[in-house]
């Protein structure tokens, strides 16, 4: 039978991020792990000054540089490389995706496609959330990563949603607090609570206190799935539905219900995915799709279309009232939820 792919050549700009994506990520992994990146957010550094920080084979080194620069890494003024504005989104996320224990969930995808199990749990023998609890290095890892993302996101959530409104904000899976942080320093009227697992709020005394805001900020630890705390009117979610499956998020959404009070709000932030894709922007509708396998990879969760958000907020007893794209990469999204009326 003769072969259907197609027998003219792809550009190696179409190509390379297919062929050799495993490879661009493991050199930013290394220009990360050898600590270059740590020492160019100081100043620049010359070759020399990284040979002697990373204390690395000389002439590696620089095919490392020369190779990290070629991927946008870096960049090179003169003699001096410095971090360019990807290296913001890229540390922490690649020191999380180049744990071994990620990275080996990654080798089982195909797995995880046929079973539809997490990769995560395949590769490790216990789901992502469970397993933090015996690896702190990791959790450590993965919430710095979070924060890394946070850190992107919270500025244009705090320009684009409304927080005045509200008197106490509960930010739910709400880690090490910088969201709230944000939140909280834009919004002087506003108190809340960040409410997460013992391992994810190791770090989140440390962000209030420096953000001045242990008055006006409590820290809550527990479960989602067994109660949600009670006293706020805002109820905040960001990037945690799409970490769990319809039933598990209907769960979630449902113990927020219970302590809603009339006039409350629950806020999703996360990417949606787009229904038709006419005039999706190709990068951001490539991140969500990448960002839905990674979650199949990693949790029991997926991505979501706006439909399946409505349903989600209908069965646990809400309503969706107002959808907002925000200016983040990833087709993110703030999703406003009511009360349904009865
Ligand atoms: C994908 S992270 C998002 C963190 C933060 N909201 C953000 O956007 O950066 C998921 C968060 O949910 C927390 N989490 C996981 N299971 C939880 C549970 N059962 N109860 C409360 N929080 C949980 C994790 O510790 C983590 O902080």
């Amino acid at each position: 039978m003769t072969s259907q792919i197609p027998t003219q050549p792809a550009t190696a700009a179409e190509y390379l991020p297919l062929a050799f994506g495993f490879a661009l990520h493991q050199i930013g992994a290394a220009v990360s792990s050898l600590g270059i990146l740590a020492a160019v957010a100081e100043r620049p550094r010359t070759a020399e000054e990284l040979i002697e920080v990373t204390g690395a084979h000389p002439r590696s080194l620089r095919r490392l540089l020369h190779a990290a620069v070629k991927a946008g890494l870096l960049a090179l003024d003169g003699d001096g490389y410095r971090a360019t504005a990807v290296a913001a989104h890229f540390g922490p996320l690649s020191d999380m995706h180049a744990a071994p224990p990620v990275w080996r969930a990654w080798e089982v995808l195909e797995e995880s496609v046929r079973t539809g199990r997490s990769a995560f749990d395949i590769a490790n023998g216990a789901p992502l959330f469970d397993h933090f609890k015996t690896d702190p290095k990791l959790a450590a890892t993965f919430h710095a990563a979070m924060t890394g993302g946070s850190d992107v996101q919270s500025p244009a959530i705090v320009d684009h949603f409304d927080f005045s409104r509200f008197e106490h904000a509960v930010d739910v899976g709400g880690g090490r607090g910088t969201l709230l942080a944000a939140v909280l320093g834009a919004n002087t009227g506003l108190r809340g609570t960040v409410f997460d697992t013992a391992n994810g709020v190791v770090e989140t005394a440390g962000v209030l206190a420096e953000a001045g805001l242990q008055s006006r900020c409590g820290i809550t630890v527990g479960s989602f799935f067994e109660f949600v705390p009670a006293g706020g009117d805002v109820y905040l979610l960001k990037n945690i539905l799409h970490d769990w499956n319809d039933e598990e998020s209907v769960r979630i959404l449902g113990n927020i219900r219970e302590v809603l009070p009339e006039g409350g709000r629950v806020v999703v932030f996360s990417s949606v995915l787009s229904e038709g894709g006419a005039d999706e922007d190709p990068a951001d509708a490539l991140g969500a799709a990448i960002s839905d396998i990674e979650m199949l990879v990693m949790t029991t969760g997926r991505e979501r279309t706006l439909a399946e958000y409505r349903a989600l907020f209908e069965a646990a007893g809400l309503e969706l009232t107002a959808a907002t794209p925000l200016p983040c990469p990833y087709q993110y999204h703030a999703l406003e939820a009511a009360p349904a009326a009865s």
